[in-house]
């Protein structure tokens, strides 16, 4: 408990004095026998033991034969400033002193930076200021007592043992505290633990406060017994303790330090304090040897510890310095052996009591033995780092049930923990977390969506396996040899593919995870699987509707030129053709006449039932496949996707611990560019999807013979497009995020498809096989080549046009009827004329003349004035017949179409 301001120690120098005979010795030394500024006096119980030990020495006979040990002390009262004085009476006042032995860390800094100048070697026994392991500023001096950073390396050791990666060290604001504290913070950095560091003065309710905003769990507290009771009262009320947290304390502080003394006004009652401390732990340099070996006095620690308190004869709780006494004892045995080396290893001509305060080399040799230090003392063994630090095994102890229990020891020397596996904890399990332990939970896809999936899955690429069977065993039949089975091949692999991408598409899911090293391969596979699906499955309907369209197209463009040669050739007529080859066809068809239709039908059907090769569709599929392997390539080889997580707002478990908190993170294939590459994969579908559509519309009633599923094709086309164009925005819009709403879209758009496509495309093949037997088949293929290969809307046309033509037919016939009567009555007319040809001229002269000069002049538009006209002038012996005449459209239409001609 030797801590620099407050207390008065003892420090004293030894004097060597050297007599022919007998042995005399001279001690020289003050002691702090009265207690200083507030603290108790170290020097009560060290004075004692360092006489003790010069008893001790000075009977060996084994140790510095021929002289003898005398101290001269003083009572420094731990003042810097008093010292100073005491050190000049050391100096000037004879007899030359070898070495000095100084107490508490204040004074021990002042001598040990003078001491030097005097070539003198400083001995501490009470210096435990890690400030004072600083071999520039204080060349000379050893100590005893070890530092207080000497329990650094035990805590962080205790730390990893605990798998502890983060601290918080609470300190008060004091030279040795925050020097500890730095040197803590410097092992723990290159451990790799976090600190965090919270210091006060005096009140530590707001460091306290801080302690719990910044939910600190282990902490190391650094302070005086007084302030150690507040900082526990404070943990009681801000419930800083329990199974959460764990406090490291100073192991110096006296058993029973807890309990809280009435004149300290603590708002905590002993039970609260007790319930507070409860499962702390200390760390403490070991003062005393606790083995039974016997030190190089003879003594166990035990030993010496019972001779002192005899030495007393009372309690020695009460006696100052009273743990640090086997350190002062200790002392007076290293520099006795210090001299004992000195001796032995000096030139023959000098001896240790030629020593002067400007003597090289006696000072030396005594340094580089004091170095050597090495002997097992009572404090244990006492030996000396090279900053003149006293190594020693620290002492962990855990308070259990208000009692102390020792834990084990760590030797820094040898970095070694001896641990007895005896701590407990008030959680009954192990270690409590260094914080709030947050768990990382993969947002998976939740088995109610996984394995439904997987179960329509398995049985789609099932039904394709056994489709393909099927139609391989059936493949003579027409309705498959007509439907370009090669193509709906690729179909099944691409609906295979399809299907099997959701196996991946869906992990992780709730019982199958992914280790973090697979996942860019997931990704790769994912993305590729289903884009070569997609693009075998699509691609092959969209092949054959594309070939669809293009032998509708050259049908178009024979059957134009050949209406070219029927009709005018019309500039407009040109650009109609130009139209109508690009639209389509149905504005042709719907131009020629109905006579025409049957020659047009059956050479567009000798167009049309061509077979086709197999390999136009993989041409097309081939070329679909190399824009994607490009697109992949490109893709993997510049941006390649990896593992991204997107962490959500942490959220506590309800039947958890509630030091656990669950952060859920989304793993999420990612390239750097990612909106680049799905809009140019997704613009290119997208592109091709209404591609598609189009040309399934406008190829919706054409039918070839040997792509007898078109219409189906295309059916599936629509609802493949429909059904992505809209889950695609939906996926990557809207429901961002949600693993199992997204993979449930994308699974049910995956299924439908699919299924739907299969369906179309194979199922009225397969009931066909079923219900037709193959000779039925074969009749009706034989019977049925012209109209059969009609399509319905085909069929209606022809009907319709048949019926116009009908029509059209008997209007004709009543127009030649009406002809035939007009020319009957102008023969009639004519015949009259002969006989009253004087008659006519004098009733319609001018008329006439009229009649001509219109006749001469008439032009289409002027039709319907020349009709009454003519009229007029037949009307001469029928006058009732203008009116009846004029309303008749045929019949003036014709006759105009007669005089026109
Ligand atoms: C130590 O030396 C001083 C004189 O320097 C003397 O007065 C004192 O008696 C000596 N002590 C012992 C125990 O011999
Ligand atoms: C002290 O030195 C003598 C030789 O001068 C040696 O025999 C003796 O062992 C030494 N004592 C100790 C304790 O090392
Ligand atoms: C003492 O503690 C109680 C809670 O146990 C608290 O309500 C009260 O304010 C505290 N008093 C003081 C003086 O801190
Ligand atoms: C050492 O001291 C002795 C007597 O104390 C003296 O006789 C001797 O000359 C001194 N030696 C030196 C080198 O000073
Ligand atoms: C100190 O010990 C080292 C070896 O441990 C030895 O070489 C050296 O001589 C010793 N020095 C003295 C002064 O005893």
């Amino acid at each position: 408990m030797f801590v620099s301001t407050s207390w008065l120690l003892l420090w004293g120098s030894i004097v060597w004095a050297a007599t022919a005979e007998p042995v005399t010795l001279h001690i020289g030394g003050t002691f702090p026998m009265e207690s200083g500024s507030g603290g108790w006096a170290g020097g009560e119980a060290c004075l004692p033991a360092v006489q003790m030990a010069l008893e001790d020495v000075n009977n060996r006979l084994d140790i510095l034969p021929g002289y003898v040990l005398n101290m001269t002390n003083h009572n420094s009262q731990c003042q810097p400033g008093l010292a100073m004085q005491q050190l000049y009476d050391f100096l000037y006042k004879p007899p030359t002193k070898l070495m000095l032995l100084t107490g508490c860390s204040p004074v021990t800094t002042v001598i040990a930076e003078a001491a030097p100048v005097w070539k003198l070697v400083v001995l501490s026994y009470g210096g435990s200021s890690p400030a004072l392991s600083n071999r520039n500023r204080f060349p000379t001096l050893f100590r005893t007592h070890p530092s207080a950073n000497m329990q650094n390396p035990t805590r962080i050791h205790i730390m990893e043992k605990f798998k502890w990666k983060r601290f918080t060290i609470l300190m008060s604001v004091e030279e040795v505290f925050v020097t500890t504290a730095k040197d803590l913070e410097a092992i723990a950095r290159k451990k790799g633990i976090r600190v965090d560091r919270q210091s006060f003065y005096g009140d530590p309710t707001d460091a306290m406060k801080t302690l719990q905003r910044q939910d600190a769990r282990i902490i190391v507290g650094l302070f005086y017994v007084t302030e150690a009771r507040k900082v526990l009262c404070q943990a009681y009320h801000h419930g800083l303790y329990g199974r959460r947290y764990v406090w490291f304390f100073i192991g110096w502080y006296a058993d029973t330090w807890y309990y809280p003394p009435p004149e300290e006004h603590l708002n905590c009652t002993a039970e609260q304090m007790a319930a507070a401390a409860e499962y702390h732990f200390t760390t403490e340099s070991v003062m005393l040897s606790r083995d039974n070996l016997p030190a190089i006095s003879d003594m166990t620690g035990m030993q010496f510890q019972e001779r002192l308190t005899r030495h007393f004869q009372k309690e020695t709780a009460n006696v100052g310095g009273f743990p640090e006494a086997p350190l002062a004892y200790d002392a007076v045995w290293a520099l006795a052996l210090a001299f004992n080396c000195t001796r032995n290893n000096l030139p023959s001509h000098i001896r240790l009591e030629n020593f002067s305060y400007d003597n090289k080399i006696i000072a030396d040799t005594l340094f580089q033995c004091v170095k050597n230090t090495s002997f097992r003392g009572v404090s244990g063994k006492v030996m000396f780092s090279d900053s003149g630090d006293r190594i020693a095994r620290t002492q962990i102890e855990q308070m259990q049930g208000g009692k102390y229990k020792i834990m084990g020891y760590y030797d820094t020397t040898s970095g070694e923990l001896e641990w007895y596996n005896k701590e407990q904890w008030l959680n009954g399990r192990g270690p409590p977390p260094d914080s709030t332990v947050i768990k990382k939970h993969a947002m998976t896809v939740s088995n109610e969506f996984y394995y439904p999936t997987i179960f329509f899955s398995v049985l789609g690429i099932l039904a394709c396996i056994l489709i393909y069977i099927f139609t391989q065993k059936h493949r003579e039949r027409l309705v498959i040899f007509q439907s370009q089975p090669e193509c709906n091949n690729i179909l099944l692999i691409g609906c295979s593919l399809c299907l099997f991408s959701l196996f991946l598409i869906g992990l992780p899911s709730d019982d199958i995870s992914v280790p973090e090293s697979l996942f860019p391969f997931l990704c790769h596979a994912r993305v590729t699987i289903l884009l070569f699906g997609f693009t075998f499955a699509y691609g092959s309907m969209f092949a054959k509707v594309w070939i669809v369209h293009r032998m509708g197209a050259t049908e178009n463009q024979q059957l134009a030129s050949r209406q070219k040669d029927e009709e005018e050739n019309t500039p407009w007529e040109g650009i109609r053709t130009l139209i109508s080859t690009m639209v389509g066809r149905q504005a042709l068809m719907r131009k020629s006449s109905g006579q025409a239709y049957g020659a047009l039908l059956e050479k567009r059907n000798t167009v049309l039932n061509q077979p086709i090769s197999p390999t136009k569709f993989y041409v097309i599929v081939a070329a679909l496949t190399v824009v994607d392997i490009f697109v992949c390539f490109v893709w993997i080889l510049i941006d390649p996707l990896h593992l991204t997580e997107q962490k959500f707002p942490l959220f506590t478990p309800a039947d958890s611990e509630e030091d656990e908190m669950i952060m859920p993170v989304l793993q999420q294939c990612q390239s750097n560019q990612q909106e680049v590459w799905i809009g140019i994969i997704m613009g290119f579908k997208c592109l091709l999807l209404v591609f598609g559509t189009f040309l399934s519309y406008e190829t919706r009633n054409l039918k070839l013979r040997f792509i007898n599923d078109s219409r189906f094709v295309g059916l599936a086309i629509y609802n493949v497009a429909v059904m992505t164009l809209v889950t695609a925005p939906v996926v990557t819009l809207l429901i961002h995020g949600k693993v199992d709403a997204n993979f449930a879209f994308i699974s049910l758009t995956v299924l439908i498809c699919t299924y739907i496509s299969v369906g179309l495309i194979y199922g009225p093949k397969i009931r066909h096989i079923i219900k037709v037997p193959p000779s039925a088949d074969e009749v009706q293929q034989n019977g049925n080549t012209g109209p059969a290969v009609m399509s319905k809307v085909d069929q209606k046309r022809y009907d319709m046009l048949r019926k116009e033509n009908e029509t059209l037919q008997k209007q004709i016939e009543e127009k030649e009827r009406k002809i035939h009567e007009c020319r009957e009555r102008l023969e009639q007319l004519t015949m009259n004329s002969e006989t009253e040809d004087m008659n006519a001229q004098l009733l319609s002269g001018s008329n006439k003349q009229l009649a001509e000069d219109n006749m001469t002049y008439s032009t289409a538009t002027t039709l319907t004035t020349t009709i009454p006209l003519i009229d007029l002038q037949l009307n001469g012996t029928h006058p009732g017949q203008i009116y009846e005449n004029d309303n008749d459209d045929d019949c003036s239409s014709t006759s105009s179409d007669e005089i026109l001609l």
